[in-house]
């Protein structure tokens, strides 16, 4: 008997052994800088951090953080390059040589007026809206203002929350390729309610223009929403998750999340479209930054945004002028894995993964780069009643990211 016993108390002795062993080697394979990728996504502030609940990825959290690091390490002027297509959705594409000199000149003309406005955009309903979906567009680009209205821009209610959309749009640069495009906007604007444009020319460098016009107009006709989603028509934006994902996050404390880019260099090599003179910015690194694609942020954000953009100089990079406005206030932007501004590509650069399954995009948030038929396809897909996803469909094999060819 007293050998049973015996016995019994070591076995259990090693078992236990043997688990803290498990237990320990299971948090020791991961080094610091993975752990803090992996649970925090990105360094502890006064800002929130999204939890990795609210909105699930779809388990391919090694790989992400291998391309991150990537970024971090090598080929940096490509990643500037491949992070910064927030432009160059489909009509807006930079000029080849840019007059650096000329934009010098030009920096203190920051105020332009507003040609169509939609005063009652954020007042209309008894409610205060909780989300306003600002979406970058060019005048030419009406069908995608089609899709984006038919699909994730739509207006109306989400869990009882009420939605806002609005399309950010300058004077075209090519008034020979639309010479009606006054009556455009106009019935557009008639029609949708939806326009809001001013009295800059819609170029590639003027985008920094476009960012600070919006934000002073949020500022001014759209204080009582509760969030903002700011982004390209080019994307495909899962609209519910974004409402999910916000509905944990109080509207009066900062929030600032997206697809968020850490210490890219600025490109000097001149033939890149991104080249930055060392006149227009003498530092090494950017601050970080929200890549092209979307980010969300809180009103109380939005405001101190407006503040802070207002006291920085402009500079020709949209998103990288925003990362300095944000660097101003204090704020570090938080990085979400829901946002995929260039890492899903087109089906045909990744062909096992099935880009076209509706099942992959449920997860996500934002992705990017995709045709107008695609969003409307995507957005079909996953509204219809007969679609079930388990996990197994979605990490079917596991995820590899690729170079943009
Ligand atoms: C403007 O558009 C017209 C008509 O599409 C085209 O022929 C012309 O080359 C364009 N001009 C520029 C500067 O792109
Ligand atoms: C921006 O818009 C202004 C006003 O229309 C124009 O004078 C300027 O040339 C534009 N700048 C760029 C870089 O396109």
């Amino acid at each position: 008997m007293k050998v049973h016993l015996k016995t019994d108390v070591i076995c259990t002795l090693f078992l236990v052994i043997i688990l803290c062993l498990l237990i320990y080697l299971h948090f020791d394979v991961l080094s610091p800088r993975e752990r803090q990728e992996k649970y925090t996504f990105g360094p502890l502030t006064n800002i929130r951090i999204s939890s990795t609940e609210a909105v699930k990825t779809i388990a391919l959290e090694d790989d992400i953080s291998v391309t991150q690091n990537e970024h971090r390490c090598e080929e940096k002027d490509q990643v500037v390059d491949k992070s910064l297509p927030s432009a160059s959705a489909t009509t807006v594409t930079p000029p080849s040589s840019f007059n650096f000199h000329q934009y010098l000149l030009d920096k203190d003309k920051r105020h332009f007026q507003l040609l169509i406005n939609q005063p009652r955009k954020c007042r209309k309903a008894s409610n205060d809206p909780f989300l306003l979906i600002a979406i970058k567009s060019v005048l030419e680009d009406f069908e995608r203002r089609e899709v984006v209205r038919k699909t994730w821009g739509k207006e109306g209610q989400i869990n009882g929350l009420e939605v806002r959309c609005i399309f950010l749009l300058a004077v075209p640069k090519n008034q020979t390729a639309l010479p009606l495009w006054r009556d455009l906007a106009h019935y557009e604007s008639e029609t949708y309610g939806d326009i809001l444009l001013w009295e800059f020319l819609d170029t590639f460098f003027n985008l920094t223009l476009k960012e600070i016009h919006f934000l002073k107009w949020a500022h001014e006709f759209c204080s009582n929403v509760k969030f903002i989603f700011k982004g390209d028509a080019d994307v495909f934006v899962n609209t519910e998750n974004i409402i999910n994902f916000l509905n944990s996050y109080n509207a009066n404390e900062d929030l600032f999340v997206g697809d968020i880019i850490l210490q890219a260099q600025p490109i000097r090599s001149k033939t890149s479209k991104y080249y930055i003179p060392e006149i227009i910015y003498g530092q090494g690194l950017y601050p970080s930054y929200a890549g092209g694609g979307g980010f969300l942020m809180s009103a109380f954000t939005m405001k101190k945004l407006f503040k802070a953009c207002n006291e920085v100089e402009l500079f020709p990079i949209d998103d990288v002028f925003l990362g300095m406005c944000l660097l101003r206030t204090g704020l570090k932007p938080v990085a979400h894995e829901g946002f995929r501004t260039f890492g899903i590509i087109k089906p045909s650069a990744a062909p096992h993964l099935q880009t076209y399954n509706p099942c992959f995009y449920k997860e996500l948030m934002v992705v990017h780069s995709l045709k107008v038929a695609e969003i409307w396809l995507m957005w079909k897909l996953l509204h219809d009643p007969t679609l079930t996803c388990t996990q197994k469909e979605v990490i079917e094999r596991p995820f590899r990211w690729k170079q943009k060819s």
